[in-house]
């Protein structure tokens, strides 16, 4: 349709039928066959049987041949024939399951997060969906959070690369196209900065961190074309997310440049009034309104109070028109008004879902974005050693993660299943050892699961069996991590340990064989401490998806080299929360062996992370020579080039992904003590060297200055190029 067409249509609807539009609601309010809404025990939501019937868009539910009726059912009715919107949290994958963005975030590899996108939109696309609620660019620093799990971590400019490539990768150059979803960028703004990283908590930053570290990423993912944004739970400068008029009208609308659709998350602008901002219903639709949100998700607030404000002279319906005209444009932009079905097909559904290539895609995503944290020289396996393969998460296949809605444990291939294809069944031994948790361990997510009780009797079997394992064996690689309910939405952990029986299972293998590999899952970064001083080899699998097992065991076995960095600092213990790479510099800077009393430490640990922004080993080792530039004075037309040389020094190939950052010595404002401003992945044979070349230009130096501007400054720069982000490998600029 052109716009001419959809101005027309807008104002051939009533405005009862504008605001259905604005009404999102769950499949579930759909018999099962699709035939009919139901309208049963959910209308307590205070919506009727009409607003039901003609909302505008639905979330959760996914199927070619339910959604297709569904379809069918509506536009039978809809006076006007507009197409229903489908849409989904189709997060790190829809039944072929990626690793989870924080571990895609650890990958470096935006260009492949792009191809895992592309491959779940078409998995969504031909199950009748037309939007996912991704990416998550909430920029994250605090653990304790459980959904650090779907962010990509604590560097602005790494989120923001990877929020454009997963955006490119659902919508193509064009959402129409076959195989292509609209993306919505969430949750805006700042929902990351839970404090405490306790979930949907208040969010406290000044105005300044939001423009430097919060936003580049939902800009990017704007700037990207991402036809959707979402508000988030929290208050920005003491206002909801949903109703905060200056942050969805002035900086996202004006200043991000965002014409989208704006959708709330789920029953947020309900959830004003409980905040303490909007008094009741009504008031909460003006507020909402008046900022800009166009759909309500999952709450009446709108389709029960708007037709009345407008009627009432309260609200002015050219609020609602500018809402709905956004919709009507979103849903033109997916060709919906040609063909409401898009790409639904059944035959689709079987011909690309968990299709030969997607699982390999998978299994390559899940291998790159694996971190080596430790490594005495234990991994890889030594070919026909011996090896005990011990740990809760031997077989369980929840490494797909909670989020993963679609997505089906049944699909996932175990660690067990895994190592059985490859390894020698004569002196490979397998032992579960321990039950994930103890009894009584609080979980959240999208499954329904309770941990087991396991009796005393049955713990010590398992505890004799593993052991035995482990005396056989010459190595044994543990399999450890957090329940897969022990991270996502709702599921924030105040002690960021590994579950207690995981701990006991360690210690005692470790009396009876040293020789330990922990592979670890999980969620989030974990307090580490013990295991990285016993184990000799530490690997940190994330939740990997449906070829978890298979990369597991390729980097185990050395048939795959780990080449993953920190997207995420480990800390060193939860008290040290948040730290991460990119602080603030300080007055009185902590100078480790230094003797001065008063500087900014802690008396009982140390300062900096267990392992950092950055940070991760390989089965080779690299060398990277002292950066050189061509000059040391850049100005606004003459860019300047750092090089170094990279080489593998070990004995076999390996990838790199060699870091360039920059600390701005001296500004209107404090700058961080080093911000990542570009990387590049070598692959190296080994004893081969390489020259890496890093351009460095103006607009690379600029931030949000003390004058609320965006530019640089003139002055003095240090530029580091290493290995990560606690490299001391640099040299000085100036800029003039
Ligand atoms: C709430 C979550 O915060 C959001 O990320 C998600 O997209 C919606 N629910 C819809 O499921």
């Amino acid at each position: 349709m052109t716009e001419k067409q959809l101005l027309d249509l807008l104002h051939e609807m009533t405005l009862k039928e504008k605001v259905d539009q604005m009404l999102q609601i769950t499949g579930s309010f759909y018999q099962k066959d699709a035939n009919e809404v139901l309208t049963g025990p959910e209308n307590k939501l205070g919506l009727t049987a009409e607003d039901l019937r003609y909302a505008g868009s639905i979330l959760g539910t996914a199927g070619a041949e339910r959604l297709k009726k569904i379809q069918e059912r509506y536009l039978e009715t809809q006076p006007h024939k507009i197409p229903m919107l489908f849409m989904m949290d189709i997060i790190h994958g829809m039944k072929t399951v990626f690793p989870i963005p924080l571990a895609q975030g650890a990958s470096f590899n935006p260009a492949l997060s792009k191809e895992c996108a592309a491959a779940a939109a078409k998995e969504a696309a031909v199950s009748g969906l037309h939007v996912t609620f991704a990416p998550m660019a909430d920029l994250v620093r605090d653990p304790r959070w459980g959904r650090v799990m779907e962010s990509t971590g604590e560097d602005p400019y790494l989120n923001s690369l990877f929020a454009r490539a997963m955006v490119e990768g659902f919508q193509g150059d064009d959402p129409k196209e076959p195989y292509r979803i609209a993306a919505c960028v969430k949750h805006f703004a700042a929902y990351g900065a839970a404090e405490a990283g306790r979930d949907y908590n208040t969010a406290e930053l000044s105005e300044h961190t939001l423009w430097e570290s919060y936003l580049p990423a939902y800009r990017a993912g704007i700037e990207a074309g991402a036809a959707l944004v979402m508000t988030s739970f929290n208050t920005v400068n003491g206002i909801p997310a949903s109703t905060n008029r200056w942050l969805m009208r002035d900086i996202l609308r004006d200043e991000l440049g965002f014409d989208g659709v704006l959708i709330s998350d789920f029953s947020a602008i309900y959830e004003t009034i409980t905040h303490g901002h909007a008094k009741d219903k009504a008031d909460a639709a003006q507020k909402a309104l008046d900022a800009g949100v166009d759909i309500d998700m999952m709450s009446d607030v709108y389709s029960s109070n708007l037709c009345r404000l407008v009627e009432e002279g309260a609200v002015e319906e050219a609020l609602v028109d500018e809402a709905v005209l956004r919709i009507l444009r979103l849903k033109n932009r997916l060709g919906l008004f040609e063909n409401p079905y898009k790409d639904a097909d059944p035959e689709g559904e079987k011909r690309y879902i968990l299709c030969a290539e997607h699982r390999a895609l998978a299994r390559r995503a899940a291998t790159e974005s694996a971190v080596l944290l430790k490594n005495d020289g234990l991994l890889p396996l030594a070919p026909k050693s011996s090896v005990a393969l011990i740990g809760p998460y031997l077989r369980s296949r929840g490494m797909i993660s909670s989020w993963a809605i679609a997505g089906e444990l049944s699909d996932c291939v175990t660690v067990e299943e895994a190592a059985k294809s490859v390894f020698d069944p004569r002196n490979t031994y397998y032992a579960d050892g321990c039950p994930m948790v103890s009894e009584g361990t609080a979980f959240a997510g999208f499954r329904e699961e309770t941990p087991c009780a396991v009796s005393e009797e049955k713990q010590g079997e398992m505890l004799r069996e593993a052991l035995d394992a482990a005396k056989q064996a010459e190595t044994v690689v543990l399999l450890l991590g957090e329940h897969y309910l022990q991270s996502g939405e709702a599921a924030s952990r105040a002690m960021i340990e590994l579950p207690e029986v995981q701990m006991e299972l360690f210690r005692e293998v470790y009396k009876v064989n040293q020789n330990i590999a922990v592979a670890l899952f999980g969620g989030r970064p974990l307090d580490l401490r013990e295991i990285s001083r016993k184990a000799k080899a530490v690997l940190e699998a994330w939740l990997p998806g449906t070829e978890g097992g298979n990369a597991v065991i390729d980097l185990l076995s050395g048939k795959a080299n780990p080449s993953g960095k920190l997207s995420m600092s480990f800390p060193y213990c939860v008290g040290q929360v948040p730290v991460h790479y990119n602080m603030d510099s300080t007055g009185r800077p902590w100078i480790p062996g230094g003797q001065d009393r008063c500087r900014s430490r802690y008396l009982d640990i140390p300062n900096e992370p267990l392992y950092p922004f950055g940070y991760g080993l390989s089965y080779t080792e690299f060398t990277v020579s002292p950066v050189v530039l061509d000059r040391d004075v850049l100005t606004k037309d003459t860019p300047l080039t750092a090089s170094v040389l990279v080489k593998n020094t070990g004995t076999v190939p390996g990838v790199e992904a060699v870091q360039l950052y920059i600390r701005d010595e001296y500004a209107s404002v404090v700058r961080p003590i080093k911000e990542l401003k570009g990387f590049q992945k070598v692959r190296l044979a080994p004893g081969e060297e390489r020259e890496i070349r890093f351009t460095i230009d103006e607009p690379m130096l600029r931030f949000h200055t003390a004058d609320n501007g965006f530019s640089s400054e003139t002055g003095r720069f240090t530029l580091y190029v290493g290995q990560d982000s606690a490299t001391e490998n640099s040299t000085c600029f100036e800029l003039a």
